[in-house]
């Protein structure tokens, strides 16, 4: 009996096989448990002899079994060990890392530009009330400014007769915003997102602009051209960038001009500060005496300047971008070709 279980516990392949042995041999019905049951039925004579050869066999097929289990575990460790090694020598796998949107580094350096001039960053929301995306900024209802805007209007729930809220289609709303949660003397930026219902080559519904607000006591015309001129020549850096300001109307400035600045289109080439082409970046004005009283702030005693800025736009300007849509369509090769990612 001992030879044929010894040898069957060094045959076994595998912790089960051990198990089935033990099983057969020491289990409840197993051979060796019922040689030690029948030991009860033996004259005195008999057990004295029998007893002690059977327990000894138990204990020695049991500490085979022990000994066996102990090997196969190392075994099976020293396999696994073989089989899940890594060479951390190794150079890593070439990986491709997530970049800024450019039209998010643009705005970081647009901000990081008025920063030194002394602009805080300001923000409001995309969702904005008729009050401040239109009537605050002297847009009442059925003025036809209303109608130029394409606005996305947020529908109303049934028998809700107020107007509805919009998508802000400019940043101008956040002018207010910043008065009322600041007042004055003021000196803020607010970038942000944007939305009209408009899409060409130079248009998307979504878009984003730079919004500039600057109120103190003796705030001119001459303090907005400076800015601006300080502005673009360190975000197209370039000495000799050229503005001009040409009269315009905007309800919320009084007077009004949009800015173009110098540029040439050699050769489907765009070069800023040279050239005889000019190319429109932005609105801006002295912010309207109704204006500034709506936000709170007496017209009497304060002025200043305000400007909006598409983004987007002066992006496609510094980075040479024919078509405004490419920004917008996450396309990796459209990003590599531009710099904008790895
Ligand atoms: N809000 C205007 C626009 O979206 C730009 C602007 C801002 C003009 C501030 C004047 C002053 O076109």
């Amino acid at each position: 009996i001992k030879t044929r279980y010894l040898a069957a516990i060094a045959d076994a392949p595998d912790e089960a096989g051990l198990e089935a042995v033990r099983l057969a041999a020491l289990g409840k019905k197993g051979e060796v448990s019922l040689l030690m049951r029948g030991l009860g039925a033996m004259s005195p004579e008999e057990r004295q002899v029998a007893g002690p050869a059977l327990n000894g066999l138990r204990d020695e097929i049991a500490d085979a079994l022990t000994e066996a289990k102990g090997r196969l575990a190392d075994a099976a460790l020293d396999a696994r060990l073989a089989s899940e090694w890594a060479d951390v020598t190794l150079a890593p796998r070439p990986e491709r890392e997530g970049t800024i949107h450019p039209v998010s580094q643009v705005m970081e350096e647009v901000a990081a530009i008025f920063a030194d001039l002394g602009f805080a960053v300001a923000e409001g929301p995309q969702v904005e009330s008729d009050w401040y995306n239109f009537d605050a900024l002297n847009i009442p209802a059925e003025h036809p400014a209303r109608q130029d805007h394409d606005t996305f209007y947020m529908a109303r729930s049934g028998g809700d007769n107020r107007p509805p809220h919009v998508l802000r289609t400019h940043t101008s709303p956040v002018q207010i915003r910043a008065m009322e949660a600041r007042g004055v003397p003021i000196r803020v930026i607010a970038p942000g997102r944007v939305y009209r219902a408009d899409y060409d080559q130079t248009h998307t519904p979504m878009f984003h602009q730079i919004e500039g607000l600057c109120i103190d006591r003796d705030v001119s015309m001459a303090n907005l051209k400076w800015v601006l001129e300080e502005f673009c020549r360190a975000f197209f850096e370039v000495d000799g960038v050229e503005l001009k300001f040409r009269a315009s109307h905007f309800p919320f400035t009084e007077p009004s001009a949009e800015v173009d600045i110098r540029c040439s289109w050699a050769g489907g080439q765009l070069k800023i500060g040279e050239g005889d082409d000019w190319l429109e970046i932005l609105g801006s004005g002295m912010v309207h005496p109704k204006v500034l009283a709506a936000a709170g702030v007496d017209p009497e005693k304060w002025q200043g300047f305000a400007f909006g800025m598409g983004i987007d736009r002066i992006a496609m300007l510094k980075y040479g971008i024919p078509d405004l849509r490419s920004f917008f369509e996450s396309d990796l090769r459209w990003l590599r070709h531009y710099g904008f990612a790895s």
